[in-house]
């Protein structure tokens, strides 16, 4: 049990590496994610009934295939037309995925905001910006904050499925370490635990925002 815990930390370099992987991967795939899905919630509100289709279509079929299967189909089909690394297939793959949950949040969250809030302002004179600006969206953060903040977390733990096509996060780094060292479940914890200081603090970080959102 010592030699195992003792060649556990020969090996940190390993975890420090699919760490590093896995929070890159996560923070430009949230990126990603909340450009585009901001952008899908704007249209998907709008009253241009194409575009209004085309998105509720590509929400729809996001969220009903897995993401194990639309990181491969990333990977492989642009890897027909194009040498595309892994890496940034998988990052592009999770920020796509993402994105419709995003836009569900923001659209979800400004929904939620009664209509006559919206008729009141605009009867009063301001304008649909301003009416967004001022009276939409200050009481829809709310709402929304919290829901982004959960998907920022999903993320973190969804980026696990790049392992797939071979890009060196934190599970492809386990599986080395359990190959190098015949020790099946040590490697396993770590990366357990690993996965939860990231998620952990995340959550912390998310937390200590909404309670400055509350009293400010
Ligand atoms: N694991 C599920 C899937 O494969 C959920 C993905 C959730 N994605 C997200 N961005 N929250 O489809």
């Amino acid at each position: 049990k010592t030699n195992a815990t003792k060649s556990m930390w020969h090996y940190w370099p390993y975890f420090a590496k699919g760490v590093g992987y896995t929070v890159g991967i996560s923070l430009v795939a949230v990126i990603i994610g909340m450009l585009l899905g901001a952008l899908i919630a704007l249209i998907r509100l709008g009253h241009v009934k194409v575009f209004k289709a085309i998105f509720t279509a590509y929400v729809e079929f996001v969220r009903g295939t897995p993401l194990m299967v639309q990181v491969m189909f990333i990977y492989f089909g642009i890897g027909m037309f194009y040498n595309i690394s892994a890496v940034v297939a998988g990052t592009l793959a999770v920020g796509l995925n993402s994105a419709a949950y995003v836009s569900e949040v923001f659209r979800g969250g400004i929904e939620s905001i009664a209509k006559g809030q919206t008729e009141a302002a605009r009867s009063l004179g301001l304008s649909q910006h301003d009416t967004m600006r001022y009276v939409v969206l200050p009481q829809a953060i709310t709402s929304i904050w919290p829901a982004l903040g959960n998907e920022f977390i999903s993320l973190i733990k969804e980026t696990s499925i790049v392992s797939i096509i071979g890009v060196a996060d934190l599970i492809y780094q386990l599986r080395v370490v359990q190959a190098d060292t015949y020790s099946g479940v040590l490697p396993i914890a770590i990366a357990m635990v690993l996965y939860f200081i990231m998620t952990f603090s995340l959550s912390r970080l998310l937390r200590h925002f909404e309670k400055k959102m509350h009293h400010a």
